[in-house]
């Protein structure tokens, strides 16, 4: 089996092509033309997204130190100001004042090529020779933290022109724009009804860290978990599902004593890593990268990056949020959420360890790793090999034909099977064809009832990644997928 040679492009956009066409992910409102940084799953997208998230809450709840929330998206406003999203959650931005196009200040420099970094850097009288590209561009604009007035110098200069339409001094100062939606509670649209669609799901866990303790009597270290939607006004959008408007997050805040926080950080970055490669990514596509550049939150912070088609992007972020967010609520709401301590018989705001996926930029990472092309007996078979717990469909069940009783076989296989596992019904054109169409959605087994199954009741189960083909009695098959499609974690 040779594998077909493919561009990292080429790969994301066959991705995206057979997203669309076997229903996975289709764009939102397509009809209309589309709305830039929006998706919807499809048929097999959605089922596909519930198996993922289903794994994640089995991993996070499956333990009784970790509680279950789904709080609301709309949130008192107090929440953003307290947060310091208000103030801090702003990307700096630059407007081409001839084409109209805006750039996010960091994609400008990350996008500019080798030589054109190099020759800013001669200008800032740095030794490019001891950095990479990536080094270069984060000096530059650590520069320009420094010194706003070095951007307008740079454009002046002309060496930093608009990378859309080539025009020379035509980018404006950086200037902040806040990522958050706002919108309006009631019928009155002023500044005292304005209210935020939640840009991350941590803060509906914050604010209800004493609602949860009392409710379950935990005491530290204990988690709450959460999946939701959130929403940023990414400046760009790209990459399919990797940076979009809306997304689903999943969560988990680990609150822990003052002091411990250093273990149980180490502890959850170990977990989380785990946990993406149990689920079928390979050590070798995943890599740990602490951040240099802190939040304004954060003592340690290292994400879990994986190999897209277009290089290594972060999948999860593994934060020491440290008592930061508590505190500020605390402040903000007049309300102690500090926590006695029995040993200490003190009262303290705990530190919180973060675990932030993202579930639909996970479901892109794990439809990247899936997808594979082979030449198999000189045609080219696309699989997905998924994990077949995240697998949309479990099992196909194919009658070799629709005749001498093999639908009847078939159909009543299907109905006892479907109680337990997601199965698909096929039974047109030639066993082959059908086992491709499967192949290409990931659904680890398929089932033929032949013939032989006629005579002595078994059936032919194939293996999509292997191919390889066993005979089961009927009566077994149901354990056999039940066993072969389990939840690996939780
Ligand atoms: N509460 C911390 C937090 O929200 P983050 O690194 O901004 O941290 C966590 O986001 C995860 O959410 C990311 O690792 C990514 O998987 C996902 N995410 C963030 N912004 C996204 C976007 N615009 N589109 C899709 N997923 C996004």
């Amino acid at each position: 089996m040779a594998k077909q040679q493919n561009t990292g492009v080429q790969t994301l956009e066959k991705i995206v092509s057979l997203a669309k066409r076997r229903g996975f992910v289709f764009q939102s409102s397509e009809i209309y033309g589309g709305l830039n940084g929006c998706w919807d799953y499809g048929p097999l997208g959605v089922a596909m997204l519930r198996n993922l998230k289903e794994a994640w809450w089995r991993e996070m709840t499956n333990r009784n130190d970790i509680e279950g929330l789904d709080a609301s998206i709309l949130m008192h406003p107090k929440v953003w100001e307290a947060s310091g999203h208000i103030q801090n959650f702003s990307d700096p931005m630059v407007d081409c004042k001839s084409c109209k196009a805006r750039f996010r200040l960091d994609h400008l420099f990350g996008d500019m090529n080798e030589k054109k970094l190099q020759t800013i850097a001669k200008h800032l009288t740095v030794d490019h020779r001891e950095h990479t590209k990536e080094s270069l561009s984060e000096y530059i604009l650590a520069q320009i933290e420094a010194n706003e007035a070095l951007f307008t110098q740079l454009v002046e200069l002309e060496l930093v022109n608009c990378p859309n339409c080539g025009t020379k001094q035509s980018l404006t100062s950086p200037r902040n724009f806040n990522l958050m939606f706002e919108t309006y509670i009631g019928p009155v649209k002023d500044a005292a009804s304005a209210v935020y669609l939640r840009p991350e799901t941590a803060q509906g866990i914050f604010v209800n860290v004493l609602n949860v303790m009392q409710a379950t009597r935990q005491k530290l270290p204990f988690g709450i978990a959460q999946i939701g939607k959130a929403f940023r006004n990414e400046i760009n959008t790209k990459n399919f599902l990797f940076r979009t408007r809306e997304f689903e997050q999943m969560e988990m805040q680990y609150f822990v004593k003052e002091g411990t926080d250093e273990t149980f950080y180490e502890q959850w970055r170990e977990r989380r890593i785990n946990w993406w490669s149990a689920l079928g990514m390979p050590k070798e596509k995943l890599r740990l990268k602490p951040h240099e550049k802190l939040a304004h939150y954060a003592k340690a912070a290292v994400d879990i990056e994986f190999e897209f088609p277009f290089g290594f992007g972060e999948i999860e972020g593994i934060h020491n949020r440290t008592n930061f967010d508590l505190s500020r609520h605390e402040e903000y709401s007049g309300k102690s959420l500090s926590i006695h301590d029995e040993d200490t018989k003190e009262k303290k705001v705990p530190f919180v360890i973060e675990t932030s996926a993202g579930a639909s930029r996970g479901f892109m990472a794990f439809l990247c790793n899936a997808y594979r092309e082979e030449e198999v007996n000189g045609e080219v078979r696309t699989v997905m090999n998924l994990h077949p717990f995240l697998a949309p469909v479990k099992a196909a069940i194919l009658p070799l034909v629709n005749k001498d009783g093999m639908q009847e076989i078939a159909e009543k296989l299907d109905l006892d099977l479907r109680r337990s596992v997601k199965t698909f019904y096929d039974d047109s054109g030639a066993v082959g064809r059908r086992y491709r169409r499967q192949d290409e959605i990931g659904t680890p087994y398929c089932i033929t009832i032949d013939s032989d199954t006629l005579q002595d009741q078994s059936v032919t189960i194939r293996e999509r990644d292997s191919m390889a083909q066993i005979r089961l009695p009927i009566e077994k098959v149901k354990t056999y997928l039940l066993e072969n499609i389990e939840c690996p974690v939780g």
